[in-house]
C-alpha cells in the first residue's frame, strides 16, 4: 500500500496530516476500486459455475472497462450492457473493453433505466444466456468485504481519523465504512450532480452486507462541478495544478473532484486540527483519452500520453 504525504499549505496551518492512498497502483489491470468491488464478485461467479460476467454501464464507464479486463484476465466471457445508442466508431473505453473480448450491447436510456428490474433482467438473461449478473459501478453486498479489505491494510499502516473516497454509485464508501472504527469518519464526495440518493444507497449496501446501517459518514454532494463526466476548465486546471505539485495525476470524472473537495473542505475547517485525513485514490485513469476526445478543444492543458 502507497501512501503519499501531500504537502500543502492549507494542511500544514492546522496540523492536519493528509495522505494520498495510492490504491490506483494496487493492481496493474484493475486499478483502485474497481479489484476491491469486482474481487469477491469473481470468486461468487465461479464458484456458482458461471462462464459469463453481464454487467451494466455508459459508453465511457471505468466498471465496463474493469469487467472487460476481468474476462480477460479470468477467463470468464463478458457481456457489457452499454447506457444509450451505438455510435461507431468505438470510443478508447468501448473499444479496448471489446479487445478484451467483451460482447457489447446497446440499449436506449429508457429501457435502460430498468437495469434493476428482475422482470427485465430475466428477458435479458433468456437473450444473452445463463450469466452472473453484476449491477452497474459493480456496487453490491459482494463488493463490500473487497472494499474493507483497504481499511484493514490502511490500519495496518497508520492511524486515521478521516477516510475520503469519490462517489459513483456509493459501492466502495459503503464497503470503507463496514470496517472503520466508529471513532473514524467517512466522507464521499459525490461525482454526480444529484447525489441525494446516495444516502438511502449507501444505507441500503451496509444493511444488505451486514445487517445495519453505519452513522459515521457524510456525503458531500456540492463538489460535482457541473455534473458527472461534464466539462469543467476549473476542474481541469486544479487537476493540472495538482500534478504539478505531487506528481500525481488524478482522474477527471471522480478522484479530480474528490481531491478538490477535500482541500476545499480543509480551508473550510471542517476536518478537526491535529487529525489525519486520507483520501484515496480510486484509479479511473483510463477515462482520460475518452474525455479529451469529447472536449479537447475546451482546454489547451492535458495530461502526457491520453
Ligand atoms: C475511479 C473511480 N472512483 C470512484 C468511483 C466511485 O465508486 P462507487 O460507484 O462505488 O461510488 C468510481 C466508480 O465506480 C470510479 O470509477
Amino acid at each position: 500500500m502507497i501512501l503519499v504525504p501531500l504537502q500543502e499549505p492549507e494542511a500544514a496551518r492546522r496540523n492536519i496530516r493528509l495522505l494520498l492512498l495510492r490504491d490506483d497502483l494496487t493492481h496493474p489491470e484493475l486499478p483502485g476500486n474497481k479489484w476491491r468491488k469486482l474481487k469477491y464478485n469473481l470468486t461468487e461467479a465461479q464458484q456458482l459455475g458461471h462462464d459469463t460476467l453481464l454487467t451494466f454501464g455508459g459508453a465511457f464507464s471505468n466498471h465496463i472497462a474493469a469487467v472487460a479486463a476481468a474476462g480477460r484476465l479470468t477467463g470468464l466471457r463478458t457481456i457489457g450492457i452499454i447506457r444509450g445508442e451505438e455510435t461507431p466508431p468505438l470510443n478508447p473505453t468501448l473499444a479496448r473493453a471489446a479487445a478484451d473480448g467483451m460482447t457489447l450491447r446497446y440499449l436506449d436510456r429508457e429501457t435502460y433505466r430498468r437495469k434493476q428490474d428482475p422482470a427485465f433482467l430475466a428477458e435479458l438473461l433468456r437473450e444473452t444466456g445463463p450469466a452472473y449478473i453484476i449491477p452497474e459501478g459493480g456496487s453490491n453486498a459482494l463488493a463490500l468485504p473487497g472494499c474493507a479489505e483497504l481499511v484493514t491494510e490502511l490500519a495496518a499502516e497508520t492511524t486515521f481519523d478521516y477516510l475520503c473516497v469519490a462517489c459513483g454509485t456509493g459501492g466502495t464508501l459503503a464497503g470503507l465504512l463496514t470496517a472503520l472504527a466508529p471513532h473514524q469518519q467517512a466522507v464521499g464526495i459525490a461525482a454526480l450532480k444529484n447525489g441525494g440518493f446516495l444516502r438511502t444507497d449507501v444505507d441500503a449496501l451496509t444493511q444488505a452486507a451486514t445487517g445495519h446501517t453505519f452513522p459515521n459518514y457524510d456525503l458531500r454532494t456540492d463538489y460535482h462541478l457541473g455534473g458527472y463526466a461534464r466539462f469543467s476548465l476549473e476542474l481541469l486546471d486544479f487537476i493540472h495544478a495538482f500534478q504539478t505539485r505531487h506528481g500525481v495525476l488524478l482522474d477527471p470524472v471522480y478522484t479530480g473532484k474528490l481531491l478538490f473537495g477535500v482541500l476545499d473542505l480543509l480551508r473550510q475547517d471542517y476536518f478537526a486540527a491535529g487529525s489525519t485525513v486520507v483520501a484515496v485514490h480510486t484509479g479511473g485513469l483510463q477515462g482520460w483519452t475518452g474525455f479529451r476526445q469529447r472536449f479537447g478543444h475546451r482546454s489547451a492543458w492535458w495530461p502526457e500520453g491520453v
